[in-house]
């Protein structure tokens, strides 16, 4: 029997349907390995199951001679030094198009939140600070309909968040590197702009780039500056393509109204600056956390993994 290994705790029907066919190694305990227990572990494993907390660099590929394969559990696949695991003959792959709509569905979670100030209201109602029922100038927040909706990266994800803006009448805009064909333009009735253009104009930037060297602190104070000061930032794509310390500043001199956001540079450590600001809202990378998504992700990443070790070529390759 080929061993794999799974490097966190998944759903447990998926680690069952694999331990039919592999000898299965499954991080159990969930708590993250250190590099040399993550090597220690791939040991003689031909598969590797992996969230993106999990690195694979060049050194951890060098000592796992054995491993045929690093099947991702998401659509990311930034903690993988895929040019070494392709020159070392492993193949790499991710579960792209599965999680798009609930990642969409978190990232508006996170805009209405901090658009009509839902966590702190419910923290102010919580804290019994609550005293004078109805007050007409409480918790004023920014209205979402009618306003206009900048999205950063319209792949798969921001295609289906700006989907989304049309229950609310926006207005869409969006900047990518390469423009989307006319038909689908139409079809999400969106418009590219550049970039600046895009943070003069939203009053809410969702960004939704991968991460790279390319896209690090793809918005920083620069771009910050360019914002409305009544605008919303969101990010649910990765910590690094926002510069935390640059953000911080800015929610806390309020030179933009708020900020919604998912992923953090560094996490799960969180820059200490957004602890005490109560414009902002935070959640801890759960973009694509709902039960029936990530049953999909993992059974998505299961046959992935097993496409390799079967000699076929894997549904969602990377490499
Ligand atoms: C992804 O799929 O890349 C998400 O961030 C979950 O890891």
């Amino acid at each position: 029997m080929k061993k794999v290994l799974i490097t966190r705790s998944i759903l447990p029907e998926v680690v069952e349907s694999l331990s039919q066919r592999f000898e299965v190694d499954h991080n159990a305990d969930d708590r993250p390995w250190a590099p040399e227990e993550l090597v220690r572990r791939l040991r003689g494993a031909s598969g590797a199951m992996a969230t993106v907390m999990d690195r694979f660099d060049d050194a951890v590929l060098a000592q796992c001679p054995e491993l045929k394969v690093i099947s991702n559990i998401a659509v990311g696949y930034n903690n993988i030094d895929v040019p070494a695991a392709t020159k070392r003959g492993i193949r790499v792959t991710n579960t792209p198009g599965v999680l798009d709509d609930t990642t969409a569905d978190l990232t508006w979670a996170l805009l209405m939140a901090a658009a009509r100030r839902i966590a702190e209201g419910d923290a102010y109602v919580r804290a019994g600070e609550w005293k004078i029922a109805f007050g007409v100038q409480y918790f004023l927040g920014q209205d979402i309909h009618h306003a206009t909706l900048g999205v950063i990266g319209m792949g798969r994800i921001g295609q289906a968040i700006a989907r989304r803006a049309g229950g609310f009448d926006m207005r869409v805009i969006y900047h990518n590197r390469s423009r989307l064909a006319e038909e689908e333009e139409k079809r999400l009735d969106a418009t590219w702009v550049e970039r600046d253009r895009l943070l003069a104009e939203s009053d809410f930037v969702v960004v939704m780039a991968p991460y790279s060297p390319a896209t690090h602190h793809l918005i920083g104070a620069a771009e910050i500056a360019k914002m409305k000061p009544t605008a919303i930032l969101v990010n649910t794509a990765r910590g690094g393509v926002v510069d935390d310390a640059a953000l911080v500043e800015a929610l806390r001199e309020k030179r933009i109204a708020g900020a919604g956001l998912d992923v953090f540079e560094g996490e799960p450590k969180v820059n200490p600056g957004y602890l005490g600001l109560r414009n902002v809202v935070m959640t801890p990378h759960i973009g694509s956390a709902s039960r029936a998504t990530r049953l999909v992700m993992c059974n998505t990443a299961a046959a992935n993994m097993m496409a390799v070790l079967d000699g076929r070529e894997p549904p969602n390759p990377v490499n």
